[in-house]
């Protein structure tokens, strides 16, 4: 094929050239189009988080298996090299403009604690570059989490998660109103810039990639609340985690267990969901800790104490965690930060619960009132994300902002608590970047 013809003037030439040029990208570019590697790689938990992980990838191209390959030592991405291979699961999402591919390939009967190379992909399409994960240990020792919700893509998403990974976290909680796309199919670009976000910026200076455990928040169903896991298709869709179901529980090493719930949004608080939490936490009654993560704050410190969702909440899971000792409530969807007083029946209890939150991991922060309410010890318009230490003999909890200050730690003899406080008190007030006054139970976009 001739692309180039001879010049006849320069005024003939200059646009047949740019075409020319044009043509040479694409000839160049179209044999890259058959190794489309995946387009997203990410790790969450289906079963038991010492032996068991899935990676969840996706592909733009048809794809005929799903593979991931891996071993306990680096192979460099040679997929010849690796020991170990799996096949996993594929499935599209009915509807989706681009009509891509989600893969789900769970590794199992890995050894706890332990350090994992993979590449997912297959041999049609191409294989991620390799990627580092950790196991999570099966004993007793220390591990660290994050948690925080309401994300979205604005400019604080990837500040905030590069100071979360610098952490070197086991694995990170988001509880609620992750990429904001609403359950709309056609806001998939929301999700690609957020899973764009996690990939690059959710991995440790060690190199680990940072797994995540998701609970649902209100923009991940279509018009915001709704009773069927159709209406959160991104969601149960695209995370392999528990398959048309919104609550669910995952044990780590034998110091704790974190109860994913649903505040409302496909699963009401109460029922079945309420019956199930009652039920496991008595199971799991020999575990020193009790983790529960949802979305809408039964504590909020910027909606009124008495909204909908913060008054169904107490109503049905407070008798419940007052009963089996919870230790502390990740609370989300109010864009502040807050830290209550230990609670029990809804009353100041030095036995009782720790409330913290409340998701502010990207999204602009809201305006608090001045005057704290009955159940605070403090709250702020600060974005940041929880940072939380459990061992078998205590949990240390630590605010951190998007510029990697630590600007609140618990309990007041945990080491930097001093150095927090004067942080604390030195931040600025944020600009107002929600004139809303009053809040209202009513504010849809949390
Ligand atoms: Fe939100
Ligand atoms: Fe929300």
């Amino acid at each position: 094929m001739k692309l180039f013809r001879p010049a006849k003037s320069m005024k003939q030439t200059f646009p047949a050239l740019i075409h020319q040029v044009l043509i040479c990208l694409v000839l160049l570019w179209s044999p890259c189009l058959s190794q489309a590697a995946p387009r997203h790689v990410y790790l969450t938990w289906q079963h038991d988080t010492g032996t068991t992980i899935t990676v969840n990838y996706q592909t733009l191209e048809e794809a005929e298996t799903s593979e991931v390959h891996f071993d306990t030592e680096s192979r460099n991405g040679k997929i010849g090299d690796y020991k170990f291979h799996t096949t996993g699961t594929r499935h599209k999402i009915e509807g989706l403009p681009d009509g891509r591919t989600i893969h789900w390939v769970e590794l199992t009967q890995l050894k706890p604690g332990k350090t994992y190379y993979f590449v997912a992909g297959d041999s049609k399409n191409g294989f991620t570059t390799e990627r580092k994960l950790q196991t999570i240990p099966d004993g007793t020792q220390k591990l660290r989490f994050v948690d925080g919700g309401d994300m979205g893509t604005g400019p604080a998403l990837q500040p905030l998660m590069r100071q979360a990974a610098l952490q070197e976290p086991n694995f990170a909680v988001v509880g609620g109103d992750i990429a904001y796309a609403g359950d709309v199919l056609a806001n998939f670009g929301l999700w690609d810039r957020w899973l764009d976000g996690w990939e690059q910026c959710m991995v440790t200076p060690k190199g680990f990639t940072i797994p995540m455990v998701l609970a649902i928040g209100n923009h991940e169903v279509r018009g915001g609340a709704g009773h069927s896991p159709t209406n959160a298709v991104f969601y149960f869709r695209y995370f392999a985690q528990v398959h048309d179901r919104s609550f669910y529980s995952r044990k780590f090493g034998e110091n704790f267990v974190i109860y994913l719930l649903d505040s409302g949004h496909i699963t009401p608080h109460g029922g079945e969901q309420a019956a199930w939490l009652d039920a496991e936490l008595e199971t799991d009654r020999n575990f020193p800790y009790h983790f529960a993560v949802y979305h809408v704050p039964l504590y909020p410190a910027y909606r009124p104490f008495e909204g909908g969702g913060s008054v169904a909440g107490r109503n049905a899971w407070l008798p419940i965690f007052d009963k089996h000792h919870l230790t502390t409530g990740f609370e989300h969807h109010d864009h502040v930060f807050t830290r209550t007083k230990l609670l029990r029946n809804n009353q100041i209890d030095p036995q009782g619960t720790l409330y913290l939150g409340d998701g502010c991991w990207g999204q602009g922060a809201r305006k608090v009132s001045d005057v704290l309410r009955w159940y605070e010890v403090k709250a702020a318009s600060i974005q940041h994300f929880w940072l939380v230490d459990v061992s078998r003999s205590r949990v240390e909890y630590r605010a951190i902002n998007k510029e990697g200050k630590t600007f609140d730690v618990y309990p007041p003899d945990a080491k930097g608590a001093a150095e927090a406080e004067k942080v604390y008190l030195s931040l600025p007030p944020p600009p107002p970047s929600n004139p809303k006054s009053p809040a209202t139970s009513e504010d849809k976009d949390g």
